[in-house]
């Protein structure tokens, strides 16, 4: 039997919202040195960091940097298309056709019709929209989740507990995988909501989509999936997949931060979670991010003629794959996840290793994450949400101290030990990244897991 939504910590060691007994949470006291009071390690504001080499900077799977051709679109129209999209006079016309456009292209790279769409602030409102909306127009029942969800399901399953619902989360194996065995056993009433992600982001597994979701369209239950790390690295057609909404995110592949989109099945009804404008079909209030729906589109025509142009296979997956060739032949790493290669279970840009000594005892991801960044290197230990407010948190624990709380909950929902569950490390790629950028990398790692070694010995 799947259990109850355990207490769950964020990939970073915070605490996770037990939707039981979670309260909603109490806002913090705003400071507006916020941010570097949040996190030390900031520079304070005003000060410049250093610039990115976008050649050291492997995780993609946190943010990735905009293309360039994304900058350059979005500037090209931000004289033109700043109005009011909602206005009848002729700035506002030109930000409706702007945003319409917009829109006609997002559909079309994700294989639905443009009323499908709604453009919101990114994948974490998206899911918001897409499980509380949906819930709002059912009676209480029961939602199951998978033990792998981004904290942004969780919360939003917090929510709904809240308000009567039954949250159930889903086991997954050593991979990751949920079993569907157990989702078609689970299917009985009283569940009528499914939330899975689709590519997960710590670890990289990808659930097997059109097999799952059959199971919840014969059992006539509503299926939301999270492809906020699958959208730009796999070619998707919306209207041949057993889905009913999908929640994607510009950010992850090379678009703007701050736009998403929730995408639905046709016909299918939702209520609005921010009311007072009729917007987006009356479906999210509020004054439309034009120039970043336009940067949207713009990245995700980009991704998909990428992907067109590799027979349907993300590139960057045959530089990954060199990676992990040279990293395999270090001591102390192997792969968390599914396997590379041809079963089509992980995400096709990433890379999911758990470090250890040279006598087997694993080491601190995070410490090593820091190590990692004095030689320039930018990688992570897990999700990157919240990280550095928690590693703030935790007093900001540098290399050698293994953060209180650092095991992720996604390794341990997987049969990893708490100790192992602390030492994973991802490495996810971009169309940024060339082969001779990686050169270095295997030797950087080397050091910096022996240098921590001997740290800890
Ligand atoms: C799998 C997954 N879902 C949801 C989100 C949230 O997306 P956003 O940052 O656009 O709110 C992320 C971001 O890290 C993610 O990786």
């Amino acid at each position: 039997m799947p259990d109850t939504v355990p207490p769950r910590r964020t990939d970073s060691g915070e605490q996770r919202p037990d939707p039981a007994k979670a309260e909603p949470p109490k806002p913090e006291p705003f400071r507006c040195d916020g941010v570097a009071a949040a996190a030390p390690d900031l520079l304070p504001l005003g000060q410049s960091p250093a610039p990115v080499d976008l050649g050291r900077y492997l995780d993609a799977a946190a943010t990735s940097p905009p293309a360039a051709e994304v900058f350059a679109a979005m500037a090209a129209q931000a004289g033109a298309a700043w109005a009011n999209p909602s206005s009848l006079h002729g700035p506002g016309l030109a930000a409706a056709e702007l945003l319409e456009r917009s829109r006609i292209r997002v559909a079309a790279n994700l294989g639905a019709e443009p009323s499908q769409l709604i453009f919101c602030s990114g994948g974490s409102e998206a899911i918001h929209l897409a499980l509380l909306g949906s819930a709002a127009l059912l009676q209480p029942g029961r939602l199951l989740v998978s033990a792998v969800e981004h904290p942004a399901t969780l919360a939003a399953a917090a929510q709904l507990q809240r308000q009567g619902w039954q949250v159930e989360m889903l086991p997954v194996n050593r991979l990751g995988l949920v079993d569907p065995q157990l989702l078609a056993e689970r299917l009985v009433p009283p569940t009528r909501l499914v939330s899975l992600i689709w590519g997960q982001s710590e670890v990289g597994t990808l659930q097997p989509l059109a097999s799952l979701g059959a199971l919840c369209r014969n059992a006539g239950v509503r299926l939301h999936v999270d492809a906020v790390q699958v959208v730009g690295h796999l070619p998707l057609n919306l209207a041949q997949l057993p889905v009913d909404l999908l929640s994607c995110t510009a950010h992850k592949l090379q678009g703007p931060r701050g736009v998403g989109v929730l995408a639905l099945a046709p016909g299918l009804a939702l209520a609005p979670l921010i009311g007072g404008g009729s917007q987006e079909g009356g479906r999210r209030g509020g004054t439309e991010p034009v120039l970043l729906a336009h940067g949207f589109a713009t990245a995700l025509d980009l991704a998909t003629a990428r992907l067109t142009a590799a027979a349907g296979q993300d590139p960057v997956a045959e530089l990954r794959d060199e990676l992990w060739q040279r990293l395999c032949r270090l001591e102390g790493l192997r792969l968390s996840g599914p396997s590379l290669g041809g079963t089509g279970q992980r995400l096709p840009h990433h890379l999911s290793l758990l470090v250890s000594s040279d006598d087997g005892r694993p080491l601190p991801g995070r410490a090593l994450v820091r190590a990692l960044a004095r030689r320039g290197w930018a990688v992570s230990s897990g999700s990157a949400c919240s990280s550095a407010v928690s590693t703030a948190r935790a007093g900001g624990a540098g290399a050698g101290a293994v953060p209180a709380g650092g095991a992720s909950p996604i390794l341990l929902a997987m049969g990893y030990s708490e100790v192992e569950a602390s030492s994973g490390l991802r490495l996810s790629l971009g169309p940024w990244l060339k082969p001779e950028d990686l050169e270095p990398f295997p030797a950087d790692l080397d050091r910096a897991r022996r240098e921590l070694q001997a740290a800890l010995a």
